[in-house]
């Protein structure tokens, strides 16, 4: 009878396990609504269960674990660490967290993947000369399969502040210049590193910093004073963050500079105002390595507690308490703030719902632990995870110079003389915040010359001098190689950490001697190309002059070497575009390319105009500038319509022929002008590209489609309006050398 008994009911389990299953695979998984609701119901259900300390608990991040701070995560009182790494440690205090709090919340581990974990791959300004922003995508996606592998839940990353000032060393950290592109590196690397919705427990949280205009720190000194107009503010430094946020960023970080005299972290406008009231993100802002006490600094609080009230109310939710000496402001104050009645127990209810919100969204409660197995088995191949980062460094290189086509080389040339500190050099490639990268995989450029040549061909090399120092010991043996050589490759540039945080430059040219060098080998008269190393541009107008191939390769990490000669030999054809322009002078900066008209537009010929006595406006090279070994005919501008109602769509067409001898992809920017605004409009504005590929005497018409969109501005109370009136568009390979035509808007 018992076995009856069991046998029937397993009979209606497995019938029940049938139904449970087919349901599950047979009817669509519940939609985003419901998920969402759903999420948002489990973090109201958690919340009404914490205490106050436990609520504040979840807005602290520490750097680095010790005995002490595993205690606070005992209590529940730490919702977040930075710089721990590695799925063992980050398991350790997860488990304390999880299984020894009260209430089992897991901790969000954050760590600056900038550009890759383990696989390096080319700085963000280098990634942005790609303009490939699926490929940027894919280098995202290995860099949070690598990091997750290591125990990190979230980046800080990606880093979208738009820079035109290349003293400033963290314009190598963005994409340039451009509010446009800047978006679109901005949506790539976010859908990169969270996946389609976190789907997958390999992407990581994403966190576009550094909000906001941090890039436009006075005189290009990091961490400085940023005064701007909120129409700077709102044209060129904030479309990148929205785009982000419309991508799904799950968190943003607070900057660390004063803007328009309130400091980025104490900034309603920005944090609340437009972030959430304006834009509607609901994820959460940490703030920068102790930026919230830095308050105090800045003057605008007496104290700690005073500097955690200011960066609670403007909206930071979580306080990076870097260095927890001078930071760590919410821990200690923000419980008596709440009991003396200075704020309320819904802001901090407000901020640890958003926490909260991103920890659940992201799958940290169902997936609080690293699982080595699983990553073990799925993280993509080596193979992919190089290829990728060869592909990318490949695209990111711009060929800036290539007189009488002295690149590529052959092969077989009979001797090649390879110099300068960074030709050897494996650390340096690797550029600033590379995280966890194995130095001793990174292909030199020596290394890729060598492997790319004949066997018969000798390659020797030299150092010639140090990146930064004076002596010239070197010079000899340099001059002695080059002299024996057919050919020779100058590898110079700037180290690793004279760009990135705190790697400001009031002079952007060559560091050290290396000028000097390059002049010497270039007085022997041998065939010269110069492949540059560095993390922003650099004033090279001798080299220009002078030297007839000059390569930019900024930092591209571990395939830097294989990348370069694919280039040098023609194994790569370059297609780079500047993300930046590059000033011939640094008194000239700014030099971007979308400048204002003035009153007095400038004339070379006319005194009065709004130009220098001593140099040129314009750039060395402009943004969008690069060459490539093929040559690209671009005709037969044509609009679909010249005249167009506000909110109606036209297509523009181009031809593009490549006229070269071999197959080549090009970057067709299209730019507008709208030629009379309420408010006064840049000369140009990058609206659209295409990235093409063409075989030797193929013509391809290329099609935008032009939407009203692209011919807004905010008018004088920031409302985004189209105004009727004449347009001008602009289609070309760089943002000067641009065939033209017009339209015109009507009501
Ligand atoms: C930098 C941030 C970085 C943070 C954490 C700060 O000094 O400004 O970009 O994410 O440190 O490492």
């Amino acid at each position: 009878m018992k076995t009856k008994v069991n046998i029937y009911i397993s009979g209606i389990l497995i019938q029940l396990f049938i139904i449970f299953f087919f349901v599950r695979i047979n009817f669509p998984q519940s939609s985003s609504k419901e998920k969402s609701d759903a999420i948002e119901k489990k973090v109201a259900d958690l919340l009404s269960k914490m205490t106050l300390d436990e609520k504040i608990g979840q807005l602290v991040q520490f750097s680095g674990t010790n005995d002490d701070r595993d205690e606070l995560v005992r209590k529940g009182f730490v919702g977040s660490f930075l710089n721990i790494r590695g799925a063992s440690e980050v398991n350790r205090v997860q488990k304390i967290a999880v299984e020894e709090s009260r209430l089992g919340i897991p901790l969000i581990i954050g760590n600056d993947v900038i550009h890759g974990y383990q696989t390096t791959f080319p700085i963000p300004l280098a990634e942005a000369s790609s303009w490939n922003p699926d490929l940027v995508t894919k280098a995202a996606e290995i860099a949070a399969w690598e990091a997750a592998a290591n125990g990190t839940h979230w980046t800080f990353g990606p880093m979208v502040d738009i820079a035109f000032d290349p003293r400033w060393g963290r314009i190598a950290e963005g994409a340039g210049e451009d509010p446009y592109l800047g978006s679109v590196m901005a949506e790539a690397q976010v859908k990169g590193f969270q996946g389609d919705n976190f789907i997958g427990n390999h992407s990581i949280v994403a966190c576009a910093k550094h909000y906001a205009a941090y890039g436009a720190a006075q005189g290009g000194r990091d961490y400085n004073t940023v005064d701007i107009s909120e129409r700077t503010l709102r044209e060129i430094y904030l479309p990148p963050f929205k785009a982000a946020v419309d991508a799904g960023a799950g968190t943003l970080m607070s900057a660390f500079n004063d803007l328009n005299g309130i400091p980025a972290s104490a900034n309603y406008l920005t944090l609340t105002q437009i972030l959430r009231s304006e834009w509607g993100f609901d994820g959460f802002v940490v703030s920068d390595w102790n930026s919230i006490a830095e308050l105090i600094n800045h003057g605008i609080a007496k104290d700690k507690k005073e500097a955690a009230l200011k960066g609670i109310t403007a909206g930071v939710d979580m306080d990076m308490a870097g260095d927890v000496e001078a930071g760590n402001v919410y821990l200690p104050n923000l419980k008596s703030l709440v009991e003396e009645g200075l704020i309320s127990e819904e802001i901090i209810n407000k901020s640890a719902e958003r926490i909260l919100r991103i920890k659940f969204r992201f799958g940290l409660f169902d997936h609080p632990y690293v699982d080595s197995i699983f990553f073990a088995k799925n993280i993509p191949s080596r193979e992919e995870r190089d290829l990728t980062a060869l592909q990318l460094s490949r695209e990111s290189i711009v060929l800036l110079k290539n007189e009488e086509s002295l690149l590529p080389l052959k092969k077989e040339l009979n001797s090649i003389a390879v110099i300068g500190p960074l030709a050897d050099n494996q650390e340096d490639p690797l550029g600033p915040w590379s995280t966890n990268p194995i130095v001793e995989d990174v292909v030199t450029v020596l290394k890729g010359i060598r492997e790319k040549v004949s066997d018969g061909t000798n390659v020797t090399y030299a150092k010639g001098c140090a990146i930064e120092s004076m002596d010239r010991s070197g010079f000899d043996e340099a001059i002695k190689i080059a002299r024996g050589s057919d050919m020779v490759i100058m590898v110079m540039g700037e180290s690793r950490d004279m760009s990135g945080e705190a790697g400001s430059r009031a002079d952007i040219n060559l560091p050290g001697v290396q000028l000097e060098l390059i002049q010497k080998i270039y007085e022997l008269g041998k065939p010269v190309a110069v492949v540059l190393m560095n993390g922003r541009p650099l004033t090279i107008e001798w080299i220009d002059e002078n030297i007839p191939a000059v390569v930019e390769s900024w930092f591209l990490g571990t395939q830097t070497g294989n990348a370069v000669a694919d280039v040098l030999f023609g194994d790569f054809n370059p297609c780079g575009k500047l993300p930046v322009s590059f000033p011939r002078y640094v008194g000239q900066i700014p030099v971007n390319y979308n400048y204002k008209s003035t009153g007095r537009p400038h004339n070379p010929d006319q005194k009065f105009t709004s130009r220098y006595i001593d140099y040129p406006n314009s750039p060395l090279y402009p943004f969008g500038f690069g060459l490539s070994y093929s040559e690209f005919k671009y005709s037969n501008l044509k609009l679909q319509k010249l005249k167009m109602k506000k909110n109606e769509n036209t297509k523009a067409t181009i031809d593009i022929t490549n006229t070269g001898k071999v197959p080549g992809k090009e970057v067709v920017q299209l730019y507008i002008r709208d030629l009379v605004a309420s408010v006064t409009r840049p000369v140009k504005e990058l609206k659209g590209f295409q990235k093409i590929e063409l075989k030797p005497g193929e013509t391809k018409t290329i099609e935008f489609n032009i939407t009203p969109k692209m011919l807004s501005f905010l008018d004088i109370n920031f409302k985004e309006i189209i105004e009727p009136g004449e347009f001008q568009l602009m289609i070309g390979g760089n943002s000067e050398e641009l065939l033209e035509t017009s339209f015109e808007v009507i009501d």
